[in-house]
């Protein structure tokens, strides 16, 4: 991960997404084509080919012991290290599924077009409390967007700086632009884990309308209110972070028992 993040501190990103989606679908590795295709991971979800890196060569000096689940959790604490974020212990031992689910990952994933209470019940729905949402959503402040999860949001009530605003909308036009250009959740620190995000929301400035709707809804009170804490306590933002991290790392799937997968990207034969 040292390597990868040197090369580009997106890579960070890149992990801690795919760590979180992971999470979400079944506790497996969505490393099969048909999670891959899943609306929320399609020309989005990145970083496999780090994982296969790392997995060739645990299992070159240890084959069969360490499941891909394990080395995306410990691959996602130390990305966040890496760019500055909180660092924690955590159990291993989980084990990778031996199937995926094409529905399963559209259907327990949060997209951003999606408000605040579905995404809520989407946390709830995995064990994990609205604290852990607000927590957790705090590590958009690395990584980025594509121009189709924020088109609407930019030519909408969106309130930025003229200059920030005129250079997302050159960068994303209204129509016929590419799809796929991409901007920064945290324009002011892209790179550095902190709690800068949580100030851009303050400001009305969340690139995701998921994202300010943590602050600006009127229905999310508790959200708003963890929104403030953190962007005045930064401590306190990667204290409940870190715990966070661990609970949606331990979210398990224990139906068909799981199996340490030997390459990532497939289930074992
Ligand atoms: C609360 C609901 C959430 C929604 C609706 C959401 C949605 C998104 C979207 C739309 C993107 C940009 C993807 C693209 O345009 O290709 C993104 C990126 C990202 N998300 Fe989330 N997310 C949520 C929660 C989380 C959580 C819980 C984590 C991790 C713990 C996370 C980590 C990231 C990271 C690190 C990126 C940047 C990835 C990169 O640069 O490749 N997100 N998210």
């Amino acid at each position: 991960m040292e390597c990868a993040v040197l090369s580009d501190p997106r890579n960070a990103a890149k992990i801690v997404r795919l760590h979180f989606h992971d999470c979400f679908v079944q506790d497996d590795t969505i490393t099969l084509q048909g999670e891959k295709s899943a609306t929320p991971n399609v020309d989005s979800l990145k970083g496999f080919e780090i994982i296969d890196s790392i997995k060739n060569k645990v299992e070159s000096d240890c084959p069969g012991v360490v499941s891909c689940a394990d080395i995306l959790a410990i691959a996602a604490r130390d990305s966040t290290v890496l760019v500055g974020g909180p660092d924690w212990e955590m159990y291993l031992g989980r084990k990778d599924s031996k199937t995926a689910s094409y529905e399963l990952a559209n259907s327990n994933l949060p997209v951003p077009s999606e408000g605040i209470l579905p995404i809520i019940t989407k946390f709830l729905y995995q064990g994990l409390s609205v604290t852990d949402m607000v927590a957790l959503s705090g590590s958009h402040t690395i990584g980025v967007a594509r121009c189709q999860n924020y088109r609407a949001r930019i030519y909408g009530d969106y309130t930025a700086s003229e200059s920030y605003l005129n250079d997302l909308r050159a960068s994303c036009p209204a129509a016929g632009g590419d799809d796929d250009t991409v901007a920064p959740m945290d324009n002011v620190t892209p790179n550095l884990f902190d709690n800068s995000y949580y100030q851009i929301l303050l400001r009305g400035e969340g690139l995701l309308n998921s994202d300010q709707e943590m602050y600006s809804s009127f229905l999310g009170v508790q959200t708003k209110q963890l929104v403030l804490q953190y962007a005045h306590d930064p401590l306190a933002f990667f204290h409940q972070f870190a715990q966070s991290m661990v609970a949606m790392g331990n979210i398990t799937n224990a139906v068909d028992g799981g199996e340490v997968r030997r390459s990532c990207r497939f289930v074992n034969t």
